[in-house]
């Protein structure tokens, strides 16, 4: 989207070094907000201000906030795009205690405690975005693949969902967008290790995993930068009346009504 309509805003994305996080800081930048990314690693450049902290941590959540609230006042955007599979596949069996833990911390719980800790300056201003970036495996979880991930990112769209409801008449809105296969590093890792398990090319692990899926009836992965436009639109003044909805970008690789 050619716009300047975030001019004036000041906007967070977490994980917004790498992938999907990227390509929305760098959209919200272009479209005239003043950008912070927040990530465990400092990119070697970023046109953004960036804030290192691990979101498992309730330290480094604690230590963010107050960086943001020190020198920006607070902020309007917050975009929780942090998470990622992080587990083995391999079903109910493989998976441990600590797997289960750890997806929920990467990917239910960091949004959590950072919605929690910078609502208060949003709710007080009368005027924010939330979004949460989950992803289409919240609706169809692969047990063989996915299952922790799949079941903490379900989690986040309920708890979306609820928290939009509750915030509806405070001024600030909450939305999830939940992105099918997108080309960002670990998806093409996901893909050359399914691959190499498979004794096959990276193409072949590709469709194969696209079968397994269902498929994608456009033919191919998403682009971060066509995420990070949608992304742009929900927190745009143009989407005013939309809260507490899931905006699947996939493809049409959903095989549901939703
Ligand atoms: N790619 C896909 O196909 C796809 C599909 C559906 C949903 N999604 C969702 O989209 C989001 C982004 O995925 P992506 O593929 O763009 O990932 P990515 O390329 O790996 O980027 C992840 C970003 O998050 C940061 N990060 C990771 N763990 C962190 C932690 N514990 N604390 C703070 N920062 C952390 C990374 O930087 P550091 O490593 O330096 O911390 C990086 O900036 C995730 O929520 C993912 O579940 C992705």
């Amino acid at each position: 989207m050619e716009t300047t309509d975030l001019k004036g805003k000041k906007a967070l994305v977490t994980g917004g070094t790498k992938g999907i996080g990227k390509a929305i800081a760098d959209e919200l930048a272009r479209a005239g907000a003043q950008v912070i990314v927040s990530a465990r690693t400092q990119p070697e450049e970023s046109a953004h201000h960036f804030i290192a902290a691990d979101l498992t941590s309730p330290s480094d959540v604690a230590q963010l906030t107050k960086e943001i609230k020190d020198n920006f006042g607070g902020i309007d955007i917050l975009i929780n795009n942090v998470g990622g599979l992080t587990t083995p596949g391999g079903g109910f069996s493989t998976l441990t205690d600590a797997h289960w833990e750890q997806e929920l911390q990467l990917n239910l719980l960091s949004a959590i405690r950072l919605d929690k800790a910078l609502l208060p300056q949003m709710i007080e201003q009368e005027n924010g975005v939330i979004i949460h970036i989950s992803s289409v495996a919240a609706k169809q979880a692969l047990w063989n693949l996915n299952l922790a991930y799949a079941v903490s990112k379900a989690a986040l769209n309920s708890y979306s969902k609820a928290l939009a409801t509750e915030l509806a008449d405070k001024g600030v809105r909450v939305l999830t967008v939940a992105p099918g296969a997108t080309k960002t590093p670990p998806m093409e890792k996901f893909i050359n290790d399914y691959a190499a398990s498979a004794g096959i090319t990276a193409e072949e692990g590709m469709k194969q995993l696209m079968v397994q899926t269902g498929g994608i009836p456009m033919g191919r992965m998403a682009e971060p930068e066509e995420v990070a436009s949608l992304v742009h639109f929900l927190v745009s003044p143009s989407a005013a009346y939309l809260t507490g909805t899931i905006y699947a970008i996939d493809g049409g690789s959903l095989p549901v009504v939703s």
